[in-house]
C-alpha cells in the first residue's frame, strides 16, 4: 500500500525548552527564519506525502494558523523578493496535500498522541516525524526511509550512533548487523542507564510502521515518566513483526534541548545566502 499519510504529534510539554516553550510551541521556535514544524512538513512533502495529521494540544494553537492561507497581501505595491516570500508562505501546503488535525486532550505520551490518529490512519502504513528532531539531509530521511520502505514493507525506525552516556534520553535498539544501513531490531529499550544500553544506536524521531502498530499502542499501559511510550508497543511488536533499524545519511540536531537548538541555527545561518558569509567571519574575530 502507497504511503500517503504522515503524523506530527506536536502536542507535548516542551519542558526542556521553557520559559521559551510556555505559551509557544517547541515545534514553532525557528531555526533561522523557519519554524522546525515547517522543516518536518517539508521533508514529508519531498518525501511524497499527501495526508499531513497534527497531533495538537494546549497552546499548540500557532501550528494550526502557520499553514492556513490567511495572509492579506496588498499586492500592488510590493517589491518583487516581498512578493514571493508572501507566495511562498501562502503555499507550504500544495493543493495536492491536505493538513489534519487531532487534539490530543492531555500530553499522555508519544504512544498516546500516536493513537489519536487512529481514526483517520484506517488500516494504511503511515509515518511518523517527530518535528524537535532537525535533519538536514539530501534527499531528507523520510525520503530515504520511503525508498527502503517500497523495498521491504517492513517498519522502519531511523537511528543513530549515539555517545552511550546519552542513553538515558533515547530509545536504546538491540540489533543484527547493519547491511546497507539496515538491519533488524530484535529489542529495544526505552531511556536505559549506559551499562544497561544493548548498542549505540539510539532511536531518532522518523519512523514507518505498518498499521498493525496501532494495536500494539492501544494494549501498550503507562510506562516509563507515567507516559504511554511508543517503546514499549515496538517492543512488544517485535515479537510478531519484523522492524528494522534504518541508520540514515544527515546530521541530526536536537532542537528539544537548547544546545542541539543553538547548533542547529548556528549550522543553518553559515549555509544562508544572505549573511552566512558575513556570520562566518563573526564567528572567526569573536573567538580568535
Ligand atoms: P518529547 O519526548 O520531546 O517530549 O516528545 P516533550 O513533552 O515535547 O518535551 P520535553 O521532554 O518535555 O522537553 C517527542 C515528540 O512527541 C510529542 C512532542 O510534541 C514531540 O514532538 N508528544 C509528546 C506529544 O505529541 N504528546 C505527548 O503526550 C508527548
Amino acid at each position: 500500500m502507497r504511503l500517503k499519510k504522515v503524523v506530527f504529534p506536536v502536542a507535548g510539554h516542551g519542558s526542556r525548552f521553557l520559559p521559551a516553550t510556555k505559551a509557544t510551541p517547541k515545534e514553532m521556535l525557528p531555526v533561522v527564519d523557519k519554524p522546525l514544524i515547517q522543516y518536518a512538513v517539508e521533508e514529508a512533502l519531498e518525501a511524497g506525502f499527501t495526508e499531513l495529521i497534527f497531533i495538537t494540544g494546549k497552546t499548540k494553537r500557532a501550528i494550526t494558523d502557520h499553514f492556513d492561507q490567511t495572509l492579506e497581501i496588498g499586492v500592488s505595491n510590493m517589491t518583487d523578493k516581498k512578493k514571493q516570500l508572501f507566495d511562498e508562505m501562502n503555499n507550504i501546503i500544495p493543493k495536492s496535500a491536505s493538513c489534519i488535525y487531532i487534539r490530543q486532550g492531555e500530553p499522555l505520551g508519544l504512544g498516546h498522541a500516536i493513537l489519536q490518529a487512529k481514526p483517520v490512519l484506517g488500516d494504511e502504513p503511515f509515518a511518523v516525524v517527530l518535528a524537535d528532531d532537525l535533519i538536514d539531509a539530501k534527499p531528507g530521511v523520510l525520503k530515504q526511509m520511503v525508498d527502503r520502505y517500497d523495498d521491504s514493507n517492513t517498519s522502519l525506525i531511523a537511528v543513530e550512533k549515539i555517545k552511550k552516556a546519552d542513553s538515558i534520553h533515547y530509545g536504546m535498539i538491540e540489533i543484527d548487523s547493519f547491511n546497507k544501513a539496515l538491519a533488524n531490531i530484535i529489542d529495544i529499550i526505552e531511556k536505559p542507564d549506559p551499562v544497561d544500553a544493548p548498542s549505540d544506536f539510539g532511536v531518532v524521531g522518523r519512523y514507518i510502521f505498518t498499521n498493525q502498530i496501532l494495536d500494539y499502542l492501544a494494549k501498550t499501559n503507562v510506562g516509563t515518566g507515567n507516559e504511554i511510550q511508543l517503546t514499549d508497543a515496538i517492543k512488544s511488536m517485535l515479537a510478531t513483526n519484523n522492524v528494522s533499524a534504518y541508520e540514515f545519511l544527515g546530521t541530526r540536531y536536537d532542537c528539544g534541548d537548547k544546545l542541539g537548538f543553538v547548533k542547529a541555527n548556528i549550522e543553518y545561518a553559515l549555509k544562508n545566502n544572505d549573511f552566512g558569509v558575513e556570520l562566518e567571519s563573526y564567528l572567526r574575530n569573536r573567538l580568535t
